[in-house]
């Protein structure tokens, strides 16, 4: 059964009947007037009878070093491979490539959070320079080669695309780990990809303090080692090159300032690998159902191809553009879509250090109108945030945003409306993005100049996406009905990841068992995509999500698996249970509450409620701070002895906790509520 707003399970008649239309907007005609893809043939191009070859379209956007031979083999589903026999190299498509014509266009435009501190405007040649010359000292320095993980730990400044694009342009598979995330979190993902050697940088500022990051390094190399994993050398960029801003100290032998070693490299060039269509490019950790999270495993040619295709046709983005995604590298969306995609353009992309509402819901709009952004990416989270502490704020800013993008969370209406009068001041057209870690790049959203927007929703699958609605047999439900059901995409496409780092079996179990119908089959249509997200589908095709179905929790467009969240709240000494459920928040989207009960004899506290909070925040990041720690005398559970989330749910968002007479110990469910 779907999940509603709520978190509880509703029935599928009832989202319907909750669901109202919304409004549409056409496009702002100054935008059809100067978008890449205006030709409504691009529907038909990419239709169905065209697959896969439609996707061509997106792969000639590339330099290849040898053209491919098959668009798509399907001969192991689902383990798909796009462009076989195709050669090329990410970084010289984002870089090398530009230099003819871009080479004194800025790359990146590094935006420290202090607003005293210059923007730094790097342009390609510069870039070129700087990841020729990191690359060598990846190769010689460290001796990492073709096939080799490296972990990165990077907050956002410029030199976290150096990193991955000189990874990229010698093969090496690059897993950046979200800085917020902890020295453990870090660990867990240096091991599961066996990397020995991590990337990290000495400081970064956040909410106007200079944070010490590098002691997390020392946390993730001394985690990884007790879990047999050695990391011979960690490399420190500097956040003031020259200057060393962590108050941790080095460890000798093992830290090495990158700022230091640089200049042995001064002016070296490396030349790109020449890597297979089907080379991994990265790693990129995700939260499950269960515990651990997964590596998503990304390919060079496919996934390249389609950042780069959506980039162009949902993005709009043309060499001209500045473009300022403000999500973070660390996510798949920073990748995808600040790094990877913009870059393979030859865009000028805006790297922000910062938190959108530091030091006040001013500050984007000051950063548009200073480097004259005119494409915006960013989340409904941060959106509602900007909107809540500053709803006045754009109109004071002499910017133009001729394209606005929201992805991360379902976005309500309301703060639609907000951020298409007062962000885009109705000028700018939005593209509301649904897309997952594991599928690379977007899979609905409207074609910018040819679809009507609807707040809300998604939109159509984009070019060559097929999705549809089944219900939890299996069976389509009729296009249209507005009836909620699993979202699943019908046929493979190239952005989507090739595997879970080594576990074929788990990515066969999760995204496709479910509805695969028959296993022996070569044919993709028997191996519709299972995206785990509910979904409904109105009249016109456009579709609305409406959150996970499984056990993950959508914190701020971040996502955190429950049983991650429960394993931490375990650690803590006293704690016997733990049970999280997702709260509805008007800033976040949800916070997890997590409910504990004690271990025999041990008396509720305070500090207890404390100790939980700051482990979570510990072991995870301080993105998982809970919204409340709950200590229950008891879990409310079913006969055979399950936690019903439900009901903890329920009582955790004030609503009806339904009928609860055949739990095994209903009369607890009644203490629970009178601490609320
Ligand atoms: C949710 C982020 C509604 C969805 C790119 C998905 C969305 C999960 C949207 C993936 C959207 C993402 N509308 N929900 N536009 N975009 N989601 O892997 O539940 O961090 O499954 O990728 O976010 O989160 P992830």
């Amino acid at each position: 059964m779907p999940e509603d707003k709520s978190g509880e399970n509703v029935t599928e008649a009832q989202i319907a009947v909750h669901w109202k239309e919304e409004e549409t907007y056409a496009p702002p005609t100054s935008f059809i007037a100067q978008a890449n893809m205006t030709d409504e043939d691009v529907l038909e191009r990419f239709g169905e009878q065209n697959f896969p070859n439609c996707f061509k379209e997106y792969a000639d956007m590339l330099d290849w070093y040898e053209y491919w031979t098959k668009t798509l083999d399907t001969s192991k589903p689902p383990f798909w491979r796009w462009f076989v026999g195709g050669k090329l190299n990410a970084c010289y498509n984002c870089v090398d490539r530009h230099l003819p014509k871009y080479k004194n266009k800025t790359a990146l435009h590094f935006v420290p959070e202090p607003e005293n501190e210059a923007i730094h405007h790097m342009t390609y040649q510069e870039l070129y320079v700087k990841v020729n010359e990191f690359a060598m000292l990846l190769r010689d320095f460290c001796g990492l080669k073709r096939g080799d993980r490296v972990t990165l730990h990077m907050p956002m400044t410029a030199e976290l695309p150096i990193t991955m694009l000189a990874c990229a342009r010698l093969g090496i598979i690059h897993s950046q780990v979200f800085s917020g995330f902890s020295g453990k979190a870090c660990a867990d993902r240096i091991v599961d990809s066996g990397s020995h050697v991590l990337i990290t940088e000495d400081a970064y500022y956040r909410s106007g303090k200079l944070l010490d990051h590098k002691v997390k390094a020392d946390i993730a190399v001394a985690e990884a080692e007790k879990e047999g994993q050695k990391v011979d050398k960690v490399l420190i960029w500097q956040r003031y090159p020259g200057k060393y801003s962590a108050k941790t100290p080095l460890v000798e032998g093992r830290d090495f300032i990158v700022n230091d070693i640089l200049p042995k490299y001064l002016g070296a060039k490396v030349e790109p690998e020449k890597m297979n269509s089907e080379d991994v490019l990265f790693l990129m950790y995700t939260s499950g159902t269960t515990g651990k999270p997964k590596g998503a495993q990304h390919s060079t040619g496919g996934y390249m191809a389609y950042v780069t295709g959506t980039s162009k046709y949902i993005q709009d983005i043309h060499p001209e553009d500045v473009y300022w995604c403000m999500a973070d590298i660390g996510w798949i969306t920073g990748h995808s879509y600040i790094v990877y995609g913009p870059l393979a353009l030859a865009a000028s992309s805006v790297i922000f250090e910062g938190v959108p509402t530091y030091p006040d819901a001013g500050r984007p709009w000051r950063v548009a109108e200073e480097l004259d952004v005119n494409i915006f990416h960013t989340s409904p989270t941060a959106i509602r945030a900007l909107r809540r502490v500053g709803p006045d704020e754009p109109a004071k800013y002499n910017y133009n945003f001729k394209h606005m993008t929201t992805v991360g969370e379902p976005i309500e209406p309301e703060v639609w409306r907000w951020y298409y009068n007062v962000v885009g001041k109705k000028k700018a057209v939005i593209v509301d993005t649904w897309w997952q870690t594991e599928t690379g790049g977007f899979l609905c959203s409207t074609v910018p100049a040819i679809h009507k927007m609807k707040p809300g929703s998604a939109g159509p699958g984009v070019p060559g996406i097929y999705p549809e609605i089944l219900d939890d047999n299996g069976q389509p439900l009729p296009r249209g009905s507005n009836k909620a059901g699993n979202i699943v995409i019908r046929n493979p496409w190239p952005g989507l990841m090739q595997t879970i780092w080594h576990d074929d079996e788990r990515f066969v179990r999760q995204y496709y068992e479910r509805y695969c119908a028959d296993k022996n089959s070569t044919d993709w249509h028997d191996w519709p995509y299972f995206a785990g997200d509910g979904a409904v589908e109105a009249p016109d095709g456009y579709f609305r999500i409406l959150g996970r179905i499984d056990d993950v929790i959508n914190v701020a467009g971040h996502r955190l698996g429950t049983k991650e969240l429960e394993s931490a709240a375990l650690m803590v000494p006293e704690i016997g249970e733990a049970a999280v459920v997702p709260v509805p928040d008007p800033i976040k989207g949800r916070l997890p509450h997590v409910f504990v009960s004690l271990k025999p004899g041990i008396q509720a506290s305070k500090e207890i409620e404390q100790k939980v909070s700051d482990t979570l925040a510990a072991e995870i990041g301080p993105i998982a701070k809970p919204g409340r720690v709950w200590i229950v005398p008891d879990m409310p559970k079913t006969r055979s002895g399950k936690i019903m989330r439900r009901v903890l749910a329920a009582v955790a968002s004030g609503q009806d906790t339904g009928d609860t007479t055949t739990l095994a110990n209903p009369e607890v469910v009644e203490k629970i509520k009178s601490l609320a």
